[in-house]
């Protein structure tokens, strides 16, 4: 069973993607970390995210890179959203992503393009959504509770930027399958988002 997982940042779909690998028993990805890896690499060499050669030089990254904590700060993800707009970028990660989709175990995948691009055959596809001030708040109070130093506008301004950059890219942009499930989790507690995410597979399968 393949389960993909899109929708944009802080809708909840980390979660539920994990929830559900623990819950039906599967490998899972969060392909947000290997765009991460091309972010941090590149401002390791010193490139320039909005040039293709740059990013795709930063895409030969070692495999232990993912276990690196700093991937998930924010910077890297503003860095990740941006070097994710080359198609070049884009089809060096293809194949890593399709093996893991693809293996026999069955995997879920959690990114942007998932169930239009990687696995467009998936059993099962959710996208996940929530309104960008919900996700702003949630964010916020993450950041607050790692002790970071936050601002709420400035958070829902770069949520808001980077909703803009996903979606309207050329390449593989943000949206949902056309057959895809929405979970708008603006409303719930991740608790009840992850159960209604397992009875949404539930009924697929
Ligand atoms: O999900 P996460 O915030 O870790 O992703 C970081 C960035 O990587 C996103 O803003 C998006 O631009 C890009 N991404 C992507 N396709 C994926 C996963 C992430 O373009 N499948």
């Amino acid at each position: 069973m393949i389960i993909a997982v899109d929708g944009p940042t802080a809708s909840g779909k980390g979660t539920i993607s994990k929830e559900l690998a623990k819950h039906f028993d599967l490998p899972f990805l969060d392909t947000g970390l290997l765009y991460r890896a091309v972010g941090w690499t590149l401002r390791e060499q010193r490139g320039n995210a909005d040039n293709p050669d740059d990013a795709v030089k930063a895409c030969a990254f070692e495999g232990a890179l993912l276990d690196e904590p700093g991937l998930r700060s924010e910077a890297v993800g503003g860095l990740a959203s941006r070097v994710s707009v080359h198609p070049e970028v884009r089809r060096a990660l293809d194949k890593r992503q399709k093996d893991f989709a693809y293996q026999p175990a069955g995997a879920v995948l959690d990114g942007r393009d998932i169930g239009t691009v990687i696995a467009p055959d998936a059993d099962v596809k959710l996208f996940v959504t929530a309104s960008s001030e919900a996700r702003a708040v949630r964010r916020f109070e993450e950041m607050k509770r790692r002790g970071e130093k936050v601002n709420f506008d400035d958070i829902l301004a770069d949520i808001l930027k980077r909703d803009e950059r996903d979606r309207s890219r050329v390449t593989a942009p943000l949206k949902p399958a056309e057959d895809a499930d929405l979970l708008d989790t603006t409303d719930l507690t991740i608790g009840d988002a992850v159960q209604q995410a397992i009875a949404l597979v539930n009924a697929k399968i």
